[in-house]
């Protein structure tokens, strides 16, 4: 067996970074296909219902980490060649996979949120969108040449980049096809105990890279099924703190799961969302300029060394919505996702919960009353209220029939 590569210690101005030398292991670019995935694809384009409809319209965006002209390609390039990640390797995995990779093997509990249709988007017999780029880890350890590279070398790294898939909110930071980076670093105990530290240094190096040396950061404890102990990263950003990432040491469950033994294998791993990085960056005020296609924004997104300066916004058209429903009818990720259907992201900019209030009297047992505010408006024009008047009373038709829900005038 090779000697291992020591580890490199590198002191800067006033932080020591703990840079990682993967020497002599060079990038390598891997890209896993799945028959699996174009056999489910061909089913979608098949189906006429909407939900088909709408999953295909998201996997047809454009995926912004691969468009050079994004600011989320320029985010993604200036991780790849940091010190510490230089040299790991790239890995394209599928973007439909099985719930029970994403899920099983990651140790989610059977009765965890995640594995719901209201938080992840189902596609058929078990294969959903892909909710973030961890599930990696699986494809990438799989390769019988990643084996045989950890086997001589005792460490690896390896990132993936890429769309994702959620159903969330929607509000000037949440879209629910998001973009994320991971990292995975593996390394043989007796090579390096990896502490929380190591992983903390990672972290400070990416984002002071966009940041900036006089970032001011905190870590504190997250949690994931699949890292123990899981850490987030808050950046302090125009006097809030902000979220940028998961991260956490893998679970040795999950480890053994992926087929190493948990007492000889340890690491790291984390999950940047770049959307986020690249808002924050250029302090662009609304996820959806991020796809814009009006010259006045794109011409400003091309370098992520600028400021965003706002172009003339278009005013907002406010509607509020009142209804009544049971309970068990409503899921309020669901709620969300009518509104993308019926309305369209591009008319909405925000939607807002003002009140949910429960009275077995007034509305009976099990049964609510919510209040919810939809704040319209298109980057790209003026609405005028007859077109939002008319989007507003679709939006009240589905509540009413899609839900059984009864609207309060
Ligand atoms: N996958 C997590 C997320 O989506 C981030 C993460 C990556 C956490 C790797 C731990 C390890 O937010």
């Amino acid at each position: 067996m090779k000697k291992a590569p020591s580890v490199g210690l590198s002191s800067l101005s006033k932080k020591t970074y703990t840079y990682i030398n993967m020497n002599p292991l060079q990038r390598k670019e891997y890209t896993i296909t799945s028959e699996k995935e174009k056999l489910l694809l061909d089913t979608l384009q098949k189906r006429t219902d909407t939900e088909a409809k709408r999953l295909l319209s998201y996997l047809a965006l454009p995926d912004l980490t691969r468009t050079p002209h994004s600011p989320l390609y320029a985010v993604v390039q200036r991780l790849l060649s940091l010190p510490t990640l230089k040299d790991f390797d790239l890995i394209t995995i599928p973007e439909i996979i099985p719930s029970s990779e994403v899920f099983d093997l990651f140790n989610f509990p059977k009765d965890h949120p995640a594995r719901t249709s209201s938080d992840s988007y189902y596609v058929e017999g078990g294969y959903i969108l892909r909710p973030h780029p961890s599930v990696m880890w699986k494809y990438y350890l799989d390769l019988p040449e990643v084996q045989q590279k950890l086997e001589e070398n005792g460490r690896l790294g390896v990132m993936c980049y890429g769309k994702v898939y959620r159903r969330d909110e929607i509000d000037w930071q949440h879209s629910n096809v998001l973009h994320q980076i991971d990292g995975l670093y593996i390394v043989r105990k007796d090579i390096q105990n990896v502490v929380q530290q190591d992983l903390e240094a990672v972290l400070l190096e990416v984002a002071e890279s966009l940041f900036g040396k006089n970032l001011k950061s905190r870590f504190s404890v997250d949690h994931f099924p699949y890292t123990d102990p899981s850490i987030e990263m808050v950046i302090s950003w125009r006097d809030q703190w902000v979220e940028i990432l998961g991260s956490g040491i893998p679970h040795p469950q999950v480890i053994k799961n992926l087929g190493l033994d948990p007492e000889v294998y340890t690491g790291w791993a984390f999950g940047f969302g770049a959307d986020r990085l690249a808002m924050l960056k250029m302090q662009i005020p609304d996820i959806r300029l991020l796809r814009s296609t009006d010259e006045r924004v794109t011409r400003q997104l091309t370098n992520i060394d600028n400021v965003y300066e706002p172009v003339s916004k278009y005013p907002p058209v406010v509607r509020d919505i009142s209804f009544v429903v049971t309970d068990s009818e409503l899921n309020i990720n669901q709620y969300y996702e009518m509104i993308r259907e019926v309305v369209g992201d591009e008319y909405v900019e925000e939607v807002k919960f003002l009140d949910e209030y429960r009275n077995a009297e007034r509305w009976g047992e099990g049964r609510t009353s919510y209040t919810i505010r939809i704040v319209y408006r298109n980057l790209e024009r003026t609405l005028t209220n007859e077109e939002v008047d008319a989007l507003h009373s679709k939006l009240m038709t589905e509540t009413e029939q899609r839900y059984k829900a009864a609207i309060r005038k």
